[in-house]
C-alpha cells in the first residue's frame, strides 16, 4: 500500500513556502522522501494578495522537493491561513430519531448541524467543525457516540468561521501553479499535528505557532480543540522595530535578529551584554557599534507584550494547560523566547520540534519548528489517504468504521 500513497504538505506562508514529500512507513510514520523551500511573494499576514507571484513560489518549493525525493506531484494538502478565522464553541442538542434509541451518524449529523448554525455575515463561511465531546442523556466526555443507546445527544464543537474570499484566492493561486488541492487544514491545526503527543492533547496544552506576520493560537484541552485564535502580529514585528530603533533598513535588521537577537536579558552573561556588532543606519557612510544588551532592550519588550495580549486570550478559555506552551513557526526561534513564554504563562514551554514516533526519513532539514506546519500538513495528507485507501468500499460497517477514524482524528 505505502508506495500508492503520496503525502504532501504545502505551507504557503507570508514570508516562505515550504513543500514536504512523504509516504506512509511500514510501522506507520509519515517517511519523509523530500522537502523544498523557497521565499514567498504576495502574501499579506497570510493571505494571498498577487496570485501569479504565490503561484511563482510554490513552483520553486514544489520543484525543489520533487528534485530531493524523484517524486512529481500533481496534489497538496495546504495551510488556511490569515488573521479573520474566529473560533466559537457551539453546542447542537438533538433527539435520537431511531427507534431503538441506537445513534447513528445521522444524528450525529444533525447535532453538528445544530451546532453550527451560525448566522454568517454575506462572504463569510465555515472552514471547520471540530468535534469537543458528546453528550447522551447527560453522560459527558463521549468521544465516539453511534452505536451507543440514548434518547438526548449534544454535541459540542469548535466551530471556526472566515471570509470566503481567502479560501478562494488560495486556491486559485495553488491551480495556477497546476497543483490540485487535496484539503485545506486550518495552519494552527497543522502547527499541532506534527509536534504534538497524545498525552500533550489530552491533559491540555497551547500550541503557539510564530510566524512571520501572523501567530495561530489552539488551546487543547480534553483530547480537543477548545479555543483557536489567529492574532495580527508574528516576528516580522522585531525586524520592524529594530529598523526604525537603530535607523537600518529592513534586510539589515532581518538578519541583526536572526544572527543577535535575543528576547531574554537573563540569558546574556556580563561579557555577552558589553559586546557589540557593527550596524551600518541608512544614509551613513561610516558604521556604529551596537551593544546586545542595547538589541535585547529593543526586542524584549516586544516580546512581552506579543506574548502577554495572548496568554490573556488563554487565560480567558480558563482552560488547565499542564503540558504547557508548544512554540512553532520560525519566531520560535527566536533567542529567548521559550524563557519569556514560560515566565508570562507560568507553565512549561518546549519549542516545538517534529516527533519523533511521527517522523522518519530524511528529517535533516525539516526537525526545526518553522517545518511544523507543512510536516503536519504532510501528516493529514497521509492520513486521509489511507483511510481512503482501506474504507474506500461502500458496505455501511466499513463507512461507520471510516467515519469513527475520521472522528478520532478530528480529536487528535
Ligand atoms: N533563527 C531565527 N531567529 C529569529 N527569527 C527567525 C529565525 N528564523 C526565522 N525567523 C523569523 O520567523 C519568521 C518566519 O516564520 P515562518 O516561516 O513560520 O513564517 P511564515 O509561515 O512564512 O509566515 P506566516 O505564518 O506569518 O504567514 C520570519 O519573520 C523570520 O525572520
Ligand atoms: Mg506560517
Amino acid at each position: 500500500m505505502s508506495n500508492e500513497i503520496t503525502a504532501v504538505g504545502l505551507d504557503i506562508g507570508t514570508s516562505k513556502v515550504r513543500c514536504v514529500i512523504g509516504e506512509p512507513s511500514p510501522d506507520g510514520k509519515l517517511n519523509i522522501l523530500g522537502s523544498g523551500e523557497a521565499d514567498s511573494k504576495g502574501l499579506r499576514r497570510g493571505v494571498v494578495t498577487a496570485a501569479e507571484a504565490v503561484a511563482e513560489s510554490i513552483r520553486k518549493a514544489v520543484t525543489e522537493a520533487e528534485r530531493v525525493s524523484g517524486v512529481e506531484i500533481d496534489t497538496a494538502t495546504v495551510n488556511l491561513s490569515g488573521e479573520h478565522f474566529r473560533g466559537e464553541n457551539k453546542v447542537g442538542v438533538v433527539a435520537v430519531a431511531g427507534v431503538d434509541k441506537e445513534i447513528t451518524q445521522d444524528d450525529v449529523d444533525r447535532a453538528t448541524d445544530s451546532a453550527s448554525a451560525l448566522p454568517l455575515q454575506p462572504g463569510w463561511e465555515i472552514v471547520d467543525r471540530l468535534p469537543q465531546e458528546y453528550i447522551v442523556d447527560g453522560q459527558d466526555g463521549i468521544i465516539e457516540p453511534i452505536g451507543m443507546t440514548g434518547s438526548r445527544l449534544e454535541a459540542r464543537v469548535h466551530v471556526v468561521i472566515s471570509p470566503s474570499a481567502g479560501r478562494q484566492n488560495l486556491v486559485k493561486a495553488i491551480s495556477r501553479a497546476d497543483l490540485d488541492v487535496e484539503q485545506t487544514i486550518l495552519e494552527p491545526l497543522a502547527a499541532a499535528e506534527s509536534t504534538l503527543t497524545d498525552d500533550d492533547r489530552e491533559y491540555g496544552c497551547v500550541v503557539l505557532n510564530i510566524g512571520a506576520e501572523i501567530t495561530g493560537l489552539t488551546v487543547f484541552s480534553r483530547g480537543a480543540v477548545k479555543h483557536m485564535a489567529v492574532f495580527p502580529f508574528g516576528s516580522t514585528h522585531f525586524t520592524t522595530d529594530l529598523a526604525a530603533g537603530l535607523r537600518v533598513s529592513i534586510p539589515q535588521a532581518n538578519k541583526i535578529k536572526h544572527d543577535y537577537g535575543c528576547v531574554a536579558s537573563f540569558l546574556l552573561s556580563d561579557d555577552e551584554r558589553m559586546e557589540t556588532i557593527e550596524i551600518m543606519p541608512v544614509g551613513r557612510t561610516e558604521s556604529r557599534g551596537l551593544s546586545k544588551e542595547l538589541l535585547c532592550d529593543i526586542m524584549q519588550p516586544r516580546a512581552v507584550e506579543l506574548l502577554q495580549h495572548i496568554a490573556r486570550e488563554v487565560r480567558s478559555t480558563e482552560a488547565r494547560i499542564p503540558s504547557g506552551v508548544i512554540m512553532t513557526g520560525g519566531g520560535a526561534l527566536t533567542r529567548g523566547i521559550c524563557e519569556i513564554a514560560e515566565q508570562i504563562f507560568d507553565a512549561p514551554t518546549r519549542i516545538g520540534f517534529l516527533e519523533n514516533e511521527y517522523f522518519t526519513g530524511l528529517m535533516d532539514g525539516v526537525q526545526s519548528p518553522d517545518w511544523a506546519v507543512a510536516a503536519g500538513l504532510a501528516q493529514y495528507s497521509m492520513r486521509s489517504q489511507i483511510r481512503g485507501h482501506k474504507y474506500g468500499g461502500t458496505s455501511p460497517v466499513r463507512a461507520v468504521t471510516d467515519w469513527m477514524r475520521g472522528i478520532r482524528d478530528k480529536f487528535r
